[in-house]
């Protein structure tokens, strides 16, 4: 059996440059994987099964596990089963990208299970059929990403990073906040590299209560406070007021890479 953790990752900027014919926005960001993970467990088996532990979350083929280890076996012409545990830990319809890591790791880990018969660059570009941001955690971890999210350019490991990730019991789906962007309302901004998330109007049309979040962390005295994908969690920069641990969801991470070879490891 493989036990692999699968990161969280947070949007350190994220900005829609348009909206394409097939329906997905046209994104440019920079993505970096963090120290909250999930836990993994993977063996081959007759049979695909999935137990997780988040009752909530779906056990069956919709799982982006599931997905992955089908998307495997089409690619390769494999006949397997995968047995699969989930020990889940990263909040799910939070922006931190929970579901397409868990997809990822079980991609990098079937590779092993089968003595890597492909490369990591293949199983990205596998990857991009059954979601955008599967590819990027095929990546060392930190990485500009562009078209739809899954065009996965590797950026230099940046230096270590100390955040918080802030969430409260709202949740957002990822489909009905890019369905609620308009293109005209996005902020004019300057070329660069700084902190910014271009889905935070959408996302707080929908609940406007992240907004108040928003503002209530920064008086808190966070000097960076920003919405990762496409919410409702936070990453947040600085030194707050200890009150912040009240907050139904609040931990601190740091980035996380991994090397050419490895997998992901704390
Ligand atoms: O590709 P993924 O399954 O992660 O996307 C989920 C949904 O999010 C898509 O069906 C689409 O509605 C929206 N999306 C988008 N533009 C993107 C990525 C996702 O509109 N770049």
């Amino acid at each position: 059996m493989l036990s692999l953790y699968s990161p969280a990752k947070v949007n350190l900027f994220l900005k829609i440059t348009g909206k394409r014919d097939d329906g997905y926005h046209a994104l440019a960001t920079l993505m970096q994987t963090v120290s909250l993970t999930d836990i993994l467990h993977l063996s081959l088996a007759k049979e695909d099964s999935l137990k997780c532990s988040d009752a909530a979350l779906p056990t069956d083929a919709s799982n982006l596990v599931l997905k992955a280890a089908d998307l495997f076996r089409r690619k390769t012409g494999f006949k397997f089963g995968l047995k699969a545990e989930l020990e889940k830990n990263i909040p799910s319809e939070a922006g931190l990208g929970g579901g397409s890591s868990n997809a990822a790791t079980t991609l990098w880990g079937l590779n092993e299970l089968f003595d890597r018969p492909t490369s990591t660059v293949e199983l990205a570009q596998w990857a991009a059929e059954i979601g955008s941001d599967i590819s990027f955690f095929l990546s060392q971890g930190t990485a500009f990403c562009t078209g739809r999210g899954e065009i996965v350019q590797e950026m230099p490991i940046p230096v270590p990073q100390k955040l918080w990730l802030v969430k409260t019991h709202e949740r957002l789906s990822t489909p009905t906040v890019y369905k609620n962007v308009v293109i005209a309302d996005l902020p004019e901004r300057d070329a660069g590299y700084y902190y910014y998330n271009d889905l935070e109007l959408a996302a707080f049309q929908l609940i406007p209560s992240l907004a108040d979040l928003k503002e209530h962390l920064l008086q808190l005295g966070f000097h960076t406070v920003v919405m990762t994908g496409s919410g409702s969690a936070f990453f947040c920069i600085g030194d707050a007021n200890p009150e912040v641990l009240s907050l139904p969801f609040c931990t601190p991470v740091s980035f996380l890479n991994r090397s050419s070879d490895h997998w992901y490891s704390l």
